[in-house]
């Protein structure tokens, strides 16, 4: 809000939160990490899509966590091995020179406020230091900034990063070439190496973010924009939205008519098949062919939606797919509108929280490299051959679910994410499914969700998501129903109603985000 009453729009707005969430939410995303973000940018009536996504090392390789032949998740996931180069210094730079009105150093001033004097633990914090806390233990740096005393520090304790701040400072200075060469590429590089990772100065110089076309599509009088490959998310909610409509052209049934259980098992088998086709044909459009156009045609969604039994659940392995998804709780989403209308809908991420718990020059580094498909052609935890389009290749993004969107109809724009690993792309089509029944934007928010991913076979439920007599009942037509034994998720989401001239906005009550608004963009100011 300051950065916008400062004369900053949306884009530098959401470089200012996104800086400190990486400071005050060090679990969740950082400039150790990457993101996607979509913008529509105003003055030009266009949206971009940028894609900071991390890339694998040019060490990395297809084997490159194969240890007798099985996967060493250990290399994967903790410790600078799982990390890939980060995209968000980047991003910022990018985003800053190309679309802010400010300058990058105003724009990161908050953050490097924010990252001297500190910040006090919460309850959150806690249960994400805990859930990390034997790794974070494993590496000194994270356990002197993160820990106190090697424990999970109690709520209130002030958390200081001032390596942190002098590393956003520099960023802020010399801009990308600040993070990605000289002194600081030369420490991140030599504590990376010295730690079991293989970063090399060359891989940090050639990162650079892709503008790519956003996924855009139809439905319901609704145009929706969303995240392309490497991301699976745009193709996932066009795919489950396309077999919506293809089941109502071929049965007569609207989804929005179905009683909740009914509704439920539509959806489930929606979500099976587009995350069937995930694990399948998704990874880096640059160096896979994503075919994208054969997923998103009208035959596949009726092909999918004649497969679906209103009374009886699929299974999944008898579809003969790939799989290699995993479920996480990390990552975080921003959204922003300002009086321009110009808009972002960014979701950012380290992987897991605390990414691979190792820290360098203040930095979090991910672990975004457990994302690839560890072992294509090679029995993956579920007994099945996980993916090509996924297999790690130096300088290859990995496949991310990150699901940035928006919804415009003639007279409303939605913007809208979520965090949550392989349950963002189901979060943002219960929203955006509450948006086409004109639900409220808190309701977007905090409805209780489900899930389904196609394996494991089995509809993920919140706790409080369905009761026993509706489980009964999935259980009858053959879906298995388990409660994660949490909430999950955290949407944050706008609604501009253009004819009202009214914006609403809401953040989810799992998290500790807020929403505030301060004024209606007005359409005729450039
Ligand atoms: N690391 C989570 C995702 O990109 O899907």
């Amino acid at each position: 809000m300051d950065i916008l009453a400062a004369g900053g729009n949306a884009v530098d707005a959401a470089i200012a939160v996104a800086a400190s969430l990486g400071v005050v939410e060090p679990y969740a995303a950082g400039i150790g990490g990457g993101g996607f973000w979509l913008i529509y940018n105003a003055s030009e009536n266009k949206y971009r899509f940028i894609d900071a996504r991390e890339t694998a090392p040019k060490a990395a390789h297809r084997d490159y966590y194969l240890k007798d032949g099985k996967p060493d998740r250990d290399r994967s996931i903790n410790g600078p091995s799982a990390a890939a180069i980060p995209g968000q210094p980047a991003a910022f730079a990018y985003l800053s020179q190309r679309y802010g009105l400010l300058s990058l150093p105003q724009v990161l001033a908050p953050a490097i406020e924010q990252a001297r004097t500190g910040f006090e633990v919460d309850a959150r914090y806690q249960k994400l230091a805990n859930f990390r806390l034997h790794h974070m233990r494993r590496y000194p740096v994270t356990a002197e900034i993160f820990l106190d005393d090697n424990q999970v520090p109690a709520v209130g304790h002030r958390i200081v990063q001032p390596e942190l701040a002098t590393t956003l400072e520099l960023l802020a200075k010399q801009g990308k070439a600040g993070f990605y060469q000289g002194a600081l590429a030369n420490t991140l590089v030599e504590a990376v190496q010295a730690n079991g990772g293989d970063w090399t100065l060359e891989d940090l110089a050639n990162y650079q973010v892709v503008e790519r076309e956003p996924i855009v599509f139809e439905y319901d009088e609704h145009t929706i924009i969303s995240a392309p490959p490497p991301s699976s998310g745009g193709i996932a909610l066009a795919q489950m939205l396309g077999m919506l409509d293809a089941y109502q052209q071929q049965t007569g049934t609207d989804w929005r008519q179905l009683d909740k259980v009914a509704q439920a098992h539509l959806l489930a088998e929606v979500m099976r098949r587009a995350y069937r086709d995930r694990a399948e044909f998704l990874g880096d459009p640059d160096f896979y062919q994503v075919p994208v156009d054969k997923l998103l045609s009208e035959q596949r969604a009726a092909d999918y939606a004649a497969s679906i039994d209103a009374n009886k659940a699929s299974v999944s392995l008898d579809m003969q797919g790939p799989a290699n998804l995993h479920e996480g709780r990390h990552t975080t989403h921003l959204s922003v509108l300002d009086k321009y209308g110009n808009r972002v809908s960014a979701t950012l991420s380290i992987n897991l929280p605390f990414g691979s718990a190792f820290t360098v020059a203040g930095v979090v580094l991910n672990n975004e490299m457990d994302d690839f498909s560890l072992a294509p052609g090679v029995p993956n935890s579920y007994g099945l051959v996980g993916a090509e389009a996924n297999a790690i290749a130096a300088g290859k993004r990995p496949l991310s679910s990150m699901t940035p969107t928006m919804i415009e109809s003639c007279d409303q724009v939605a913007v809208l994410g979520a965090p949550g690993g392989s349950r963002i792309i189901t979060q943002v089509l219960l929203g955006t499914l509450a948006h086409l029944q004109n639900e409220p934007v808190e309701q977007w928010v905090s409805q209780p969700r489900f899930h389904h991913q196609y394996l494991p076979d089995r509809i993920q439920i919140e706790p409080d998501t369905f009761n026993s007599s509706e489980i009964n009942r999935l259980n009858t037509i053959g879906h298995e129903v388990r409660s994660v034994g949490r909430q999950y998720g955290n949407m944050q989401a706008i609604l501009w109603d253009i004819q009202q001239g009214k914006v609403t906005a809401a953040s989810d009550p799992r998290g500790v985000g807020a929403a505030e608004v301060l004024s209606v963009p007005q359409l005729n100011i450039r």
